[in-house]
């Protein structure tokens, strides 16, 4: 080949094309710009603003809750949209970075100006936004964050999803009255404001009911050697070990655990639900428990139907977080149709008032907490597929 001729026919034309492809689109581009920039464009919309983990330690979280999330979207619009618009959603990534979460919102809530938040999936990510949410009156569901303080950071602030006091006293039930362990052992993220949280939960109920604690380590996310940690637990011989953490270091845990020689059960929590543990953690997930927000053997109309639907269209079964996402958005809707309008304090009543939404993860009612109050579910890996092994109501660890 001759790289040397820099004016050879083919080159030229090449560049020719080149430049009326750019010229062709910078003009689309100056077009589309002039036309979002006049009152017409934005006014047949109404912006929905998404923050989400798309790439990162959490990536399968953010993809999921962006499926789940635009099925409302696509359902929403196809029949005829609210309030006679189109809803359009507006995506950013967080890279699974609280302080990227809070740039991304603020850049949704000034440049874009959306009515609405959907997000985060984690708690830590959450925190660092909902204050700018709060503060620009602008209403916020987050449809996974567990941690008790993320609605707690103000009125403006909801969610869809059940909590970590919750869903530490069913995992501790779980453990302690099913699996009948007595002596536990804990390893937890510390950098992350739900697996500290969770540990700290599920210590308060597992104690009370008579277990105990008996040794505790920590890593922080990002990490890939547990060695030392589990060579610590080991040796405190615990009947079981939770992993309150995120799926990629939970999966590498559990399989350098069962490289120790570790015979025991593990257990985590909703941070485990991604199809990517089974893939990093494989034959060594095998047993193992986690507690989650919804089985895809639940029998309720709504489950088969959306799992049915997000099967056709993505290819593959939703986890939790496609679920809950596209509860939060349809429950957003909903709001947005009872509120008639979008402003913010019109929108965060209509929020605030729902009752007995019919939820792919469960029936919500949005409590003066603006929280759900659910049912959680606890599910075994076995032969690589999920099974249902318990359904725990608020009100059985409401006695506890
Ligand atoms: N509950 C987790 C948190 O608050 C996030 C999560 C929800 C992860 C559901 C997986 C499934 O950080």
């Amino acid at each position: 080949m001759n790289y040397g001729t820099s004016h050879s026919p083919a080159r030229v034309q090449r560049a020719y094309l080149f430049l009326t492809a750019a010229t062709f689109i910078g003009f689309m581009v100056g077009l589309t710009v002039l036309g979002c920039g006049g009152s017409g464009k934005a006014d047949d919309e109404i912006l929905i603003g998404e923050y989400s983990s798309l790439t990162g330690t959490a990536a399968t979280f953010g993809t999921s809750t962006h499926k789940g999330a635009m099925l409302v979207v696509e359902e929403t619009n196809a029949a005829g949209g609210v309030l006679g618009k189109k809803i359009k959603l507006l995506t950013e990534d967080t890279q699974s970075k609280p302080e990227e979460a809070a740039t991304v919102v603020t850049k949704l809530i000034t440049r874009d100006k959306v009515k609405a938040m959907i997000g985060e999936v984690a708690s830590s990510r959450s925190l660092a936004a909902a204050p700018i949410c709060q503060s620009n009156g602008v209403p916020m569901i987050t449809p996974s964050s567990t941690n008790p303080k993320v609605t707690q950071v103000g009125d403006y602030i909801f969610r869809v999803c059940f909590l970590d006091d919750f869903q530490g006293a069913v995992i501790a039930k779980f453990v302690f009255n099913t699996l009948k362990a007595k002596r536990v052992a804990i390893l937890k993220d510390v950098k992350n404001e739900y697996s500290v949280g969770l540990a700290q939960y599920f210590t308060q109920s597992f104690s009370k009911l008579g277990g105990e604690v008996i040794a505790v380590q920590a890593y922080s996310e990002g990490d890939n050697d547990f060695k030392a940690q589990l060579t610590a637990l080991k040796a405190a011989n615990p009947e079981l070990i939770f992993v309150p953490g995120y799926y990629t270091e939970a999966a590498l845990i559990v399989k350098q655990a069962r490289d120790l020689n570790m015979t025991l059960p593990f257990m985590g929590g909703d941070g485990w639900d991604s199809a990517k543990l089974l893939e990093i953690g494989g034959a060594a997930m095998e047993g193992t428990y986690y507690c989650n927000h919804y089985s895809t053997e639940d029998p309720r109309d709504v489950v088969q139907n959306f799992v049915k639907k997000f099967r056709e269209k993505y290819n593959e079964t939703p986890d939790a977080i496609a679920c809950l996402a596209y509860d939060a958005g349809k429950l957003l809707v909903d709001a947005i149709r009872r509120a008639g309008r979008t402003d913010g304090p019109q929108l965060r009543d209509a929020l605030a008032s729902m009752k007995e939404f019919n939820g792919v993860t469960g029936v919500i009612t949005i409590d003066n907490g603006r929280n759900a109050s659910k049912s959680a579910v606890i599910l075994q890996i076995k032969n690589g597929k999920l099974v249902l092994t318990e359904t725990i109501r608020p009100d059985q660890v409401a006695a506890m």
